[in-house]
């Protein structure tokens, strides 16, 4: 039997029709965790479920569209997830959206708008407060304790040229991290965190986004790949999906049983932004 001890429990994973969230269910899955991928993108959470199937047969995968930002779909989320499994024992909070922009930009292109503040503001930062909420309340109801994995960045700490929105949100989770690990430790309940730095492609990184990025900058789209690479990352590479994956695995599973309340850095020891 595995150490991580996962068999049979079941996990919410925002976000995870796609990128990390993708890799983090797959891992999961391995480990014979049943799952709910909640996202905004129903076509693509169906597609994952079914991708699932194939990857370990032994557990159940329920695809529920599912938008962090509305506290009527996030109940939602949570009913239809007791209503298939009975319980929730993990909740990854990975659902999160980065638009690029500068605080003043003076010829008025890509500047920080307050729609656009608002926007990044609901999906990184209500939305984690949303759903841990209402996956909290459940937890401390059944009475078995659980585990809440928020993502974080490495930018929320560091800081980062052009996305400053998106930083601020991220060093926000830092916060929510140690707090709801106050206050819920007495119910047997983790609450912990992972800031990557930079990892392979998802499709967060689209072609708008890059455009906006290497603008911010000053710099051209091809001069920002060449920055993922030049930039100084002491283990000499981006990170992959399934690194973040197992880091996910650890911190929801007993062998990090002690551990609460801290942001773990998974950045091939990158600390600047
Ligand atoms: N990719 C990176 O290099 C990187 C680095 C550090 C942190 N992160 C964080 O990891 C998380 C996942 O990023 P990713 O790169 O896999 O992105 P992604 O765009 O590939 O996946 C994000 C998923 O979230 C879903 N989503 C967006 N808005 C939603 C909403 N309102 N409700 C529910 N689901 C919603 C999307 O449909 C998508 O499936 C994000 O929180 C991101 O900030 C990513």
């Amino acid at each position: 039997m595995s150490r991580l001890n996962l068999t049979g429990k079941v996990a919410i994973i925002t976000g995870g029709a796609s990128g990390i969230g993708k890799s983090i269910a797959t891992a999961l899955a391995k480990e014979g965790v049943s799952l709910t991928i909640a996202d905004i993108d129903a076509e693509a959470a169906r597609g994952t479920v079914q991708q699932l199937e194939q990857v370990n047969p032994a557990a159940t995968y329920i695809p529920i569209e599912t938008n962090v930002t509305d506290a009527a779909s996030v109940a939602a989320m949570v009913e239809g997830t007791l209503e298939q499994f009975g319980k929730i024992n993990i909740l990854v909070n990975n659902a999160g959206i980065n638009v690029p922009r500068l605080l003043v930009d003076p010829a008025g292109k890509e500047e920080l708008d307050e729609a656009t503040f608002d926007k990044i503001t609901a999906v990184n930062q209500k939305g984690i407060f949303l759903c841990s909420q209402a996956v909290a309340r459940e937890m401390i109801s059944r009475g078995e304790g659980g585990v809440i994995v928020n993502m974080a960045s490495e930018a929320g700490l560091e800081g980062s040229e052009g996305q400053s929105a998106y930083a601020g949100t991220k060093g926000a989770i830092y916060a929510y991290t140690r707090s709801w690990a106050k206050e819920l430790g007495k119910y047997d309940i983790r609450v912990v965190g992972c800031a990557p730095a930079i990892l392979e492609a998802t499709p967060l990184r689209s072609v708008d986004y890059e455009q906006a990025l290497a603008y911010t900058r000053g710099i051209t789209v091809e001069g920002l790949h060449e920055s993922y690479e030049e930039v100084a990352v002491p283990l000499g590479r981006v990170g992959r999906l399934d690194e973040v994956a197992d880091l996910v695995c650890f911190l929801a599973s007993d062998m990090a049983s002690y551990i609460t309340g801290t942001v773990v850095n998974i950045s091939g020891g990158k600390s600047r932004g």
